[in-house]
Protein backbone atom coordinates (compact mmCIF):
# COMPACT_ATOMS: atom_id res chain seq x y z
CA UNK A 1 0.00 0.00 0.00
CA UNK A 2 1.33 3.16 -0.95
CA UNK A 3 2.31 5.58 2.43
CA UNK A 4 0.02 8.28 1.42
CA UNK A 5 -3.08 5.90 2.39
CA UNK A 6 -1.37 5.29 6.46
CA UNK A 7 -2.15 7.87 8.04
CA UNK A 8 -5.31 9.50 9.54
CA UNK A 9 -8.68 10.25 7.55
CA UNK A 10 -6.40 8.54 4.55
CA UNK A 11 -4.06 11.39 3.92
CA UNK A 12 -0.36 11.19 4.90
CA UNK A 13 0.16 13.93 7.34
CA UNK A 14 2.74 15.34 4.49
CA UNK A 15 -0.59 15.47 2.22
CA UNK A 16 -2.97 16.76 5.04
CA UNK A 17 0.43 19.73 5.79
CA UNK A 18 0.17 20.41 2.50
CA UNK A 19 -3.53 20.78 2.19
CA UNK A 20 -3.88 22.42 5.08
CA UNK A 21 -1.24 25.34 3.98
CA UNK A 22 -2.85 25.67 0.54
CA UNK A 23 -6.53 25.95 1.74
CA UNK A 24 -4.74 28.48 4.43
CA UNK A 25 -2.96 31.95 3.92
CA UNK A 26 -1.25 30.59 1.06
CA UNK A 27 1.97 33.41 -0.06
CA UNK A 28 0.74 34.33 -4.02
CA UNK A 29 -2.55 33.17 -3.61
CA UNK A 30 -5.79 35.15 -2.64
CA UNK A 31 -7.75 33.21 0.38
CA UNK A 32 -11.21 33.71 -1.48
CA UNK A 33 -13.75 33.03 -0.02
CA UNK A 34 -16.56 30.78 -1.82
CA UNK A 35 -18.16 32.93 -4.70
CA UNK A 36 -21.72 33.91 -4.17
CA UNK A 37 -24.09 31.49 -6.05
CA UNK A 38 -25.69 32.36 -9.71
CA UNK A 39 -28.35 34.85 -9.76
CA UNK A 40 -30.69 32.52 -11.46
CA UNK A 41 -32.85 30.36 -10.19
CA UNK A 42 -33.71 32.09 -7.22
CA UNK A 43 -34.37 30.91 -3.69
CA UNK A 44 -38.37 30.73 -4.19
CA UNK A 45 -37.78 28.09 -7.01
CA UNK A 46 -37.99 24.76 -6.16
CA UNK A 47 -34.69 24.35 -8.66
CA UNK A 48 -32.50 26.08 -5.35
CA UNK A 49 -32.34 22.91 -3.58
CA UNK A 50 -32.80 19.43 -5.00
CA UNK A 51 -31.21 15.92 -3.77
CA UNK A 52 -32.44 12.47 -2.58
CA UNK A 53 -34.73 14.13 0.03
CA UNK A 54 -37.22 16.27 -2.65
CA UNK A 55 -36.86 15.35 -5.66
CA UNK A 56 -39.88 13.27 -6.23
CA UNK A 57 -41.91 16.88 -5.65
CA UNK A 58 -39.66 19.28 -6.60
CA UNK A 59 -41.04 21.49 -9.36
CA UNK A 60 -38.41 21.39 -12.63
CA UNK A 61 -37.70 24.17 -14.56
CA UNK A 62 -35.35 25.36 -17.39
CA UNK A 63 -31.66 26.50 -15.69
CA UNK A 64 -30.21 29.60 -17.45
CA UNK A 65 -26.70 31.49 -17.09
CA UNK A 66 -23.16 29.94 -18.25
CA UNK A 67 -22.93 26.67 -17.02
CA UNK A 68 -25.82 26.07 -20.34
CA UNK A 69 -23.83 25.94 -22.93
CA UNK A 70 -23.29 24.12 -26.13
CA UNK A 71 -20.19 22.92 -27.86
CA UNK A 72 -20.37 25.69 -30.66
CA UNK A 73 -20.51 28.33 -28.14
CA UNK A 74 -17.72 26.76 -25.80
CA UNK A 75 -15.25 27.21 -28.86
CA UNK A 76 -16.11 31.09 -28.98
CA UNK A 77 -15.61 31.34 -25.29
CA UNK A 78 -12.61 33.28 -24.23
CA UNK A 79 -11.47 30.48 -21.78
CA UNK A 80 -11.44 27.66 -24.44
CA UNK A 81 -7.77 27.75 -26.41
CA UNK A 82 -6.38 29.80 -24.21
CA UNK A 83 -2.49 31.00 -25.34
CA UNK A 84 -0.35 31.60 -22.89
CA UNK A 85 2.61 33.98 -23.98
CA UNK A 86 6.45 33.46 -24.73
CA UNK A 87 7.08 35.09 -21.00
CA UNK A 88 4.38 32.73 -19.50
CA UNK A 89 5.53 29.36 -20.81
CA UNK A 90 8.93 30.45 -19.98
CA UNK A 91 7.79 31.55 -16.15
CA UNK A 92 6.40 27.84 -15.90
CA UNK A 93 10.00 26.52 -16.91
CA UNK A 94 11.80 28.58 -14.72
CA UNK A 95 9.63 27.80 -11.69
CA UNK A 96 10.19 24.00 -12.54
CA UNK A 97 13.36 24.13 -12.77
CA UNK A 98 13.74 26.19 -9.34
CA UNK A 99 11.79 23.79 -7.43
CA UNK A 100 13.39 20.58 -8.65
CA UNK A 101 16.92 22.30 -8.05
CA UNK A 102 15.85 23.34 -4.88
CA UNK A 103 16.10 19.40 -3.82
CA UNK A 104 13.01 19.25 -1.22
CA UNK A 105 10.38 17.62 -3.36
CA UNK A 106 9.28 14.56 -2.49
CA UNK A 107 8.37 11.76 -4.75
CA UNK A 108 5.13 9.54 -4.95
CA UNK A 109 6.26 5.51 -5.92
CA UNK A 110 5.66 6.55 -9.31
CA UNK A 111 7.72 9.05 -9.36
CA UNK A 112 6.20 11.97 -9.33
CA UNK A 113 6.10 14.92 -6.94
CA UNK A 114 3.63 15.34 -4.20
CA UNK A 115 4.30 18.55 -2.75
CA UNK A 116 4.69 21.19 -5.22
CA UNK A 117 3.02 24.28 -4.16
CA UNK A 118 2.24 28.03 -4.31
CA UNK A 119 5.17 28.38 -1.59
CA UNK A 120 7.71 26.94 -3.78
CA UNK A 121 6.56 26.96 -7.23
CA UNK A 122 7.52 30.75 -7.41
CA UNK A 123 5.36 32.42 -10.19
CA UNK A 124 5.29 35.71 -8.04
CA UNK A 125 5.91 38.81 -10.79
CA UNK A 126 4.76 36.05 -13.99
CA UNK A 127 1.37 37.77 -15.39
CA UNK A 128 -0.31 34.24 -14.90
CA UNK A 129 -0.31 35.54 -11.21
CA UNK A 130 -3.08 38.21 -12.35
CA UNK A 131 -5.14 35.55 -14.24
CA UNK A 132 -5.57 32.75 -11.36
CA UNK A 133 -8.74 34.40 -10.07
CA UNK A 134 -10.45 34.92 -13.25
CA UNK A 135 -9.73 31.25 -14.15
CA UNK A 136 -10.87 29.96 -10.98
CA UNK A 137 -13.88 31.93 -11.41
CA UNK A 138 -14.95 30.89 -14.57
CA UNK A 139 -14.33 27.22 -13.48
CA UNK A 140 -16.97 27.63 -10.29
CA UNK A 141 -19.25 29.98 -11.73
CA UNK A 142 -18.97 30.29 -14.98
CA UNK A 143 -18.75 27.34 -17.99
CA UNK A 144 -16.71 25.54 -16.01
CA UNK A 145 -14.31 24.93 -18.53
CA UNK A 146 -10.65 26.02 -18.49
CA UNK A 147 -8.51 25.19 -21.74
CA UNK A 148 -4.77 25.99 -22.15
CA UNK A 149 -3.71 25.82 -25.87
CA UNK A 150 -0.43 25.86 -25.12
CA UNK A 151 1.23 24.27 -21.97
CA UNK A 152 5.32 23.80 -22.45
CA UNK A 153 6.09 20.27 -22.55
CA UNK A 154 8.66 20.63 -25.33
CA UNK A 155 12.02 18.83 -24.64
CA UNK A 156 11.03 18.44 -21.09
CA UNK A 157 10.96 14.85 -19.17
CA UNK A 158 7.95 13.30 -17.22
CA UNK A 159 9.00 14.25 -13.98
CA UNK A 160 9.37 18.06 -15.77
CA UNK A 161 6.26 18.20 -17.51
CA UNK A 162 4.79 16.91 -13.99
CA UNK A 163 6.55 19.46 -11.82
CA UNK A 164 5.00 22.20 -14.33
CA UNK A 165 1.61 20.85 -14.48
CA UNK A 166 1.02 20.27 -10.76
CA UNK A 167 2.27 23.85 -9.73
CA UNK A 168 -0.15 25.40 -11.80
CA UNK A 169 -2.79 23.27 -10.93
CA UNK A 170 -1.28 24.23 -7.14
CA UNK A 171 -2.73 28.14 -7.93
CA UNK A 172 -6.21 26.44 -8.56
CA UNK A 173 -6.70 24.02 -5.77
CA UNK A 174 -5.40 21.16 -3.84
CA UNK A 175 -4.46 18.35 -5.80
CA UNK A 176 -6.89 14.56 -4.29
CA UNK A 177 -5.90 11.48 -4.59
CA UNK A 178 -6.95 9.29 -7.97
CA UNK A 179 -9.42 6.21 -7.46
CA UNK A 180 -11.25 4.07 -9.63
CA UNK A 181 -13.26 1.47 -8.97
CA UNK A 182 -11.67 -0.90 -11.22
CA UNK A 183 -8.08 -0.39 -11.70
CA UNK A 184 -5.77 -0.08 -8.71
CA UNK A 185 -2.58 1.02 -10.96
CA UNK A 186 0.37 3.37 -10.27
CA UNK A 187 -0.17 4.10 -14.13
CA UNK A 188 -3.57 4.71 -13.34
CA UNK A 189 -2.71 7.15 -10.66
CA UNK A 190 -4.60 4.82 -7.88
CA UNK A 191 -3.87 7.04 -4.93
CA UNK A 192 -1.15 9.51 -6.35
CA UNK A 193 -1.26 12.86 -7.47
CA UNK A 194 -1.20 12.58 -11.15
CA UNK A 195 -1.94 9.85 -13.51
CA UNK A 196 -1.25 8.76 -17.23
CA UNK A 197 -4.16 8.11 -19.10
CA UNK A 198 -3.14 5.60 -21.76
CA UNK A 199 -3.61 2.34 -23.37
CA UNK A 200 -1.77 -0.99 -21.61
CA UNK A 201 -4.28 -3.43 -23.79
CA UNK A 202 -6.86 -3.76 -26.44
CA UNK A 203 -10.36 -4.16 -25.97
CA UNK A 204 -13.84 -3.21 -24.38
CA UNK A 205 -13.34 -3.58 -20.59
CA UNK A 206 -10.10 -3.20 -18.72
CA UNK A 207 -8.78 -6.16 -16.94
CA UNK A 208 -5.47 -7.30 -14.82
CA UNK A 209 -5.13 -3.75 -13.88
CA UNK A 210 -4.14 -2.57 -17.61
CA UNK A 211 -5.93 0.28 -18.77
CA UNK A 212 -7.63 -0.54 -22.52
CA UNK A 213 -7.91 2.25 -25.72
CA UNK A 214 -11.72 1.51 -25.09
CA UNK A 215 -13.98 3.79 -25.21
CA UNK A 216 -15.63 5.98 -22.60
CA UNK A 217 -19.10 7.10 -22.08
CA UNK A 218 -19.86 10.97 -20.73
CA UNK A 219 -18.87 10.67 -17.23
CA UNK A 220 -17.53 12.52 -14.25
CA UNK A 221 -14.33 11.54 -12.25
CA UNK A 222 -15.04 11.51 -8.29
CA UNK A 223 -13.48 14.81 -7.68
CA UNK A 224 -14.18 18.85 -8.49
CA UNK A 225 -12.50 19.21 -10.98
CA UNK A 226 -10.30 16.74 -13.44
CA UNK A 227 -7.92 17.98 -15.28
CA UNK A 228 -5.77 16.55 -18.23
CA UNK A 229 -2.76 17.55 -20.17
CA UNK A 230 -1.91 16.17 -23.58
CA UNK A 231 1.19 14.56 -24.21
CA UNK A 232 0.72 12.32 -27.21
CA UNK A 233 -1.98 11.74 -29.51
CA UNK A 234 -2.95 8.27 -31.12
CA UNK A 235 -2.41 7.49 -34.84
CA UNK A 236 -6.31 7.42 -35.01
CA UNK A 237 -8.97 7.86 -33.17
CA UNK A 238 -8.92 9.02 -29.28
CA UNK A 239 -11.25 12.22 -29.67
CA UNK A 240 -12.12 13.85 -26.24
CA UNK A 241 -16.11 14.75 -26.01
CA UNK A 242 -17.44 17.28 -23.29
CA UNK A 243 -20.56 18.92 -22.69
CA UNK A 244 -22.33 21.04 -20.29
CA UNK A 245 -24.49 18.78 -18.08
CA UNK A 246 -27.41 21.70 -17.30
CA UNK A 247 -27.80 21.84 -20.82
CA UNK A 248 -27.95 18.36 -21.21
CA UNK A 249 -30.96 18.85 -18.13
CA UNK A 250 -32.81 21.27 -19.73
CA UNK A 251 -32.77 19.15 -23.21
CA UNK A 252 -34.15 16.17 -21.49
CA UNK A 253 -36.33 17.86 -19.30
CA UNK A 254 -38.02 19.70 -22.83
CA UNK A 255 -38.31 16.32 -23.83
CA UNK A 256 -38.60 13.65 -21.38
CA UNK A 257 -39.59 15.21 -17.93
CA UNK A 258 -40.16 12.46 -16.33
CA UNK A 259 -36.82 10.96 -17.47
CA UNK A 260 -35.19 14.09 -16.27
CA UNK A 261 -36.75 13.73 -12.73
CA UNK A 262 -35.77 10.51 -12.36
CA UNK A 263 -31.96 11.49 -12.32
CA UNK A 264 -32.07 13.27 -9.20
CA UNK A 265 -33.34 9.75 -7.86
CA UNK A 266 -30.16 8.06 -6.13
CA UNK A 267 -29.11 5.53 -8.14
CA UNK A 268 -26.40 2.30 -7.61
CA UNK A 269 -23.53 2.51 -8.26
CA UNK A 270 -20.04 0.14 -7.87
CA UNK A 271 -17.42 2.12 -5.52
CA UNK A 272 -14.28 0.92 -3.75
CA UNK A 273 -15.07 2.20 -0.29
CA UNK A 274 -17.57 -0.21 1.81
CA UNK A 275 -19.04 -2.38 0.59
CA UNK A 276 -18.19 -2.11 -2.80
CA UNK A 277 -21.62 -0.48 -4.14
CA UNK A 278 -23.17 3.66 -2.73
CA UNK A 279 -25.89 5.18 -3.84
CA UNK A 280 -25.95 9.13 -4.84
CA UNK A 281 -28.26 10.88 -7.12
CA UNK A 282 -26.98 11.43 -10.37
CA UNK A 283 -28.67 15.17 -10.77
CA UNK A 284 -28.44 17.23 -7.88
CA UNK A 285 -28.49 21.06 -6.92
CA UNK A 286 -27.28 22.90 -3.93
CA UNK A 287 -28.11 26.43 -3.23
CA UNK A 288 -28.58 27.35 -7.20
CA UNK A 289 -26.05 25.05 -8.18
CA UNK A 290 -25.85 22.11 -10.29
CA UNK A 291 -23.63 19.21 -8.88
CA UNK A 292 -23.59 15.03 -10.11
CA UNK A 293 -21.78 12.68 -10.40
CA UNK A 294 -22.11 9.84 -12.98
CA UNK A 295 -20.08 7.14 -14.71
CA UNK A 296 -22.64 5.16 -16.87
CA UNK A 297 -20.16 1.59 -16.67
CA UNK A 298 -20.12 2.29 -12.58
CA UNK A 299 -24.17 2.21 -12.07
CA UNK A 300 -23.82 -0.34 -15.19
CA UNK A 301 -22.02 -2.52 -12.80
CA UNK A 302 -23.81 -2.44 -9.92
CA UNK A 303 -26.71 -4.26 -12.14
CA UNK A 304 -24.58 -7.41 -11.40
CA UNK A 305 -24.47 -7.23 -7.82
CA UNK A 306 -27.64 -9.05 -6.18
CA UNK A 307 -27.59 -6.37 -3.18
CA UNK A 308 -27.61 -3.19 -5.80
CA UNK A 309 -31.44 -2.30 -6.14
CA UNK A 310 -32.28 -3.05 -9.69
CA UNK A 311 -32.79 0.18 -12.09
CA UNK A 312 -36.21 0.37 -14.06
CA UNK A 313 -36.11 0.67 -17.89
CA UNK A 314 -37.14 3.98 -17.64
CA UNK A 315 -33.75 5.15 -15.58
CA UNK A 316 -31.66 3.00 -18.14
CA UNK A 317 -33.86 5.22 -20.78
CA UNK A 318 -32.48 8.28 -18.64
CA UNK A 319 -29.05 6.93 -18.25
CA UNK A 320 -28.70 6.35 -21.89
CA UNK A 321 -30.77 9.95 -23.28
CA UNK A 322 -27.27 11.46 -21.60
CA UNK A 323 -24.93 10.59 -23.79
CA UNK A 324 -27.25 10.81 -26.80
CA UNK A 325 -27.91 14.76 -25.64
CA UNK A 326 -24.44 14.90 -24.68
CA UNK A 327 -23.55 13.97 -28.07
CA UNK A 328 -25.45 16.19 -29.45
CA UNK A 329 -25.13 19.48 -27.66
CA UNK A 330 -21.44 19.06 -26.59
CA UNK A 331 -18.30 19.36 -28.32
CA UNK A 332 -15.81 16.86 -29.72
CA UNK A 333 -12.01 17.33 -30.26
CA UNK A 334 -8.58 15.55 -30.42
CA UNK A 335 -6.63 17.03 -27.31
CA UNK A 336 -3.25 17.57 -28.87
CA UNK A 337 0.43 17.84 -26.99
CA UNK A 338 0.31 20.74 -24.75
CA UNK A 339 -3.55 21.25 -24.86
CA UNK A 340 -4.28 21.48 -20.75
CA UNK A 341 -7.69 21.56 -19.64
CA UNK A 342 -9.61 21.99 -16.41
CA UNK A 343 -13.51 20.72 -16.01
CA UNK A 344 -15.83 21.13 -13.37
CA UNK A 345 -17.32 18.11 -12.46
CA UNK A 346 -20.14 19.46 -10.73
CA UNK A 347 -21.44 21.11 -14.53
CA UNK A 348 -19.52 18.97 -17.27
CA UNK A 349 -19.58 15.52 -18.82
CA UNK A 350 -16.37 14.51 -20.33
CA UNK A 351 -15.72 10.95 -22.57
CA UNK A 352 -13.27 9.53 -25.13
CA UNK A 353 -13.67 7.77 -28.23
CA UNK A 354 -11.34 4.52 -28.31
CA UNK A 355 -8.44 4.56 -30.10
CA UNK A 356 -5.98 2.53 -32.71
CA UNK A 357 -3.10 0.74 -29.94
CA UNK A 358 -0.78 -1.41 -31.20
CA UNK A 359 -0.23 -4.31 -29.27
CA UNK A 360 3.01 -5.25 -30.38
CA UNK A 361 4.69 -2.14 -28.77
CA UNK A 362 2.59 -3.36 -25.33
CA UNK A 363 5.81 -4.34 -23.91
CA UNK A 364 7.59 -1.11 -24.96
CA UNK A 365 4.57 0.76 -23.45
CA UNK A 366 5.43 -0.95 -20.02
CA UNK A 367 8.78 0.29 -19.82
CA UNK A 368 8.07 3.21 -20.91
CA UNK A 369 5.68 4.26 -17.53
CA UNK A 370 9.12 4.89 -16.20
CA UNK A 371 10.81 6.45 -19.08
CA UNK A 372 10.44 9.87 -20.65
CA UNK A 373 7.18 10.92 -22.60
CA UNK A 374 9.22 11.70 -25.87
CA UNK A 375 10.46 8.37 -25.62
CA UNK A 376 7.29 6.45 -26.55
CA UNK A 377 4.28 6.02 -28.84
CA UNK A 378 0.84 6.32 -28.89
CA UNK A 379 -2.03 8.33 -26.86
CA UNK A 380 -0.73 9.67 -23.77
CA UNK A 381 -2.53 12.63 -20.79
CA UNK A 382 -1.66 12.79 -17.76
CA UNK A 383 -4.53 13.42 -15.41
CA UNK A 384 -4.75 15.51 -11.89
CA UNK A 385 -8.21 15.75 -9.89
CA UNK A 386 -8.56 18.62 -7.72
CA UNK A 387 -10.29 20.47 -5.14
CA UNK A 388 -10.84 23.92 -6.03
CA UNK A 389 -10.09 26.60 -3.00
CA UNK A 390 -13.66 28.19 -4.02
CA UNK A 391 -15.70 24.80 -4.50
CA UNK A 392 -18.98 25.04 -3.98
CA UNK A 393 -21.13 23.65 -1.16
CA UNK A 394 -22.76 20.11 -2.08
CA UNK A 395 -25.89 18.61 -0.63
CA UNK A 396 -25.71 18.06 3.29
CA UNK A 397 -27.35 14.45 3.20
CA UNK A 398 -25.66 11.22 4.62
CA UNK A 399 -25.59 9.81 0.83
CA UNK A 400 -23.25 12.96 -0.73
CA UNK A 401 -21.02 12.80 2.93
CA UNK A 402 -20.49 9.12 1.89
CA UNK A 403 -19.20 9.48 -1.15
CA UNK A 404 -17.60 12.76 -1.20
CA UNK A 405 -16.09 12.91 2.71
CA UNK A 406 -16.51 16.44 2.78
CA UNK A 407 -20.16 18.65 1.76
CA UNK A 408 -18.87 22.15 2.30
CA UNK A 409 -17.90 24.80 -0.11
CA UNK A 410 -14.06 24.98 -0.71
CA UNK A 411 -12.47 22.14 0.89
CA UNK A 412 -10.28 18.73 -0.25
CA UNK A 413 -12.82 15.98 -0.91
CA UNK A 414 -13.33 13.70 -3.44
CA UNK A 415 -11.16 11.48 -4.42
CA UNK A 416 -9.99 8.27 -2.94
CA UNK A 417 -10.10 9.28 0.63
CA UNK A 418 -13.98 9.05 1.55
CA UNK A 419 -13.46 5.27 0.13
CA UNK A 420 -10.16 4.98 2.55
CA UNK A 421 -12.27 5.96 5.30
CA UNK A 422 -15.04 3.94 4.58
CA UNK A 423 -12.56 0.97 4.54
CA UNK A 424 -11.51 -0.18 0.98
CA UNK A 425 -13.67 -3.38 -0.47
CA UNK A 426 -11.57 -5.41 -3.36
CA UNK A 427 -13.96 -5.15 -6.38
CA UNK A 428 -16.78 -8.10 -6.12
CA UNK A 429 -15.62 -11.49 -7.27
CA UNK A 430 -19.03 -11.73 -8.88
CA UNK A 431 -18.51 -8.56 -10.83
CA UNK A 432 -14.99 -9.65 -11.70
CA UNK A 433 -16.21 -12.90 -12.80
CA UNK A 434 -18.96 -12.28 -15.00
CA UNK A 435 -17.28 -9.20 -16.56
CA UNK A 436 -14.02 -11.20 -17.24
CA UNK A 437 -15.79 -14.50 -18.38
CA UNK A 438 -17.79 -12.08 -20.94
CA UNK A 439 -21.11 -13.46 -19.80
CA UNK A 440 -21.14 -9.83 -19.76
CA UNK A 441 -21.83 -7.49 -22.19
CA UNK A 442 -20.05 -4.40 -21.45
CA UNK A 443 -22.08 -2.22 -22.92
CA UNK A 444 -25.22 -4.06 -22.44
CA UNK A 445 -27.38 -2.49 -20.15
CA UNK A 446 -27.85 0.84 -22.69
CA UNK A 447 -29.87 0.38 -26.11
CA UNK A 448 -27.15 2.18 -28.02
CA UNK A 449 -23.83 0.28 -28.98
CA UNK A 450 -22.00 3.14 -29.93
CA UNK A 451 -19.92 1.22 -32.73
CA UNK A 452 -18.24 4.01 -34.04
CA UNK A 453 -17.10 5.89 -30.67
CA UNK A 454 -15.63 2.07 -30.33
CA UNK A 455 -14.11 0.63 -33.05
CA UNK A 456 -10.79 0.70 -32.48
CA UNK A 457 -11.64 -1.56 -29.25
CA UNK A 458 -13.90 -3.87 -30.75
CA UNK A 459 -11.69 -4.89 -33.64
FE1 LIG B 1 -12.71 10.46 -16.74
Amino acid sequence: MNRLFMTRQGFSTKTLRVASRRFGAVAGVKATSPSPPPVKPNKMNDMWNIDERSWQTATLSQMSGPSVWTGEELVHDKHWGIQLTEQERNDLVRAMREVLAEGNIEFSSNGIPENVNPDNFKLKGSTLMSKFDAWSENLENGNGVLMLDNFPIEGLSRVEIATAYLGLASYLGQWVPQSSAGLRSASRGFGLPLGEVRAEMKGMTPSGGKQANNYFRLHTDRCDVISLLGIRTAKAGGYTRICSVPKVYNVMLKRFPEYARSMFAPFPRIWEGSGGLADLPIWALCEGKFTTQFSPSYIENSQLLASARKLTQDEVEALDLVEEIGIETGHRFLQGPGQLYFLNNHQVYHGRSSWLFDEQHESKVEKETVAEPDGGEGRLLYRIWLSPYNSRKIPDTPLFRHLWGNVEAGVPRGGLEPALKSGLTEKPKELVRQVESGEHEYYGLYKRKFSEEAKYAMQ
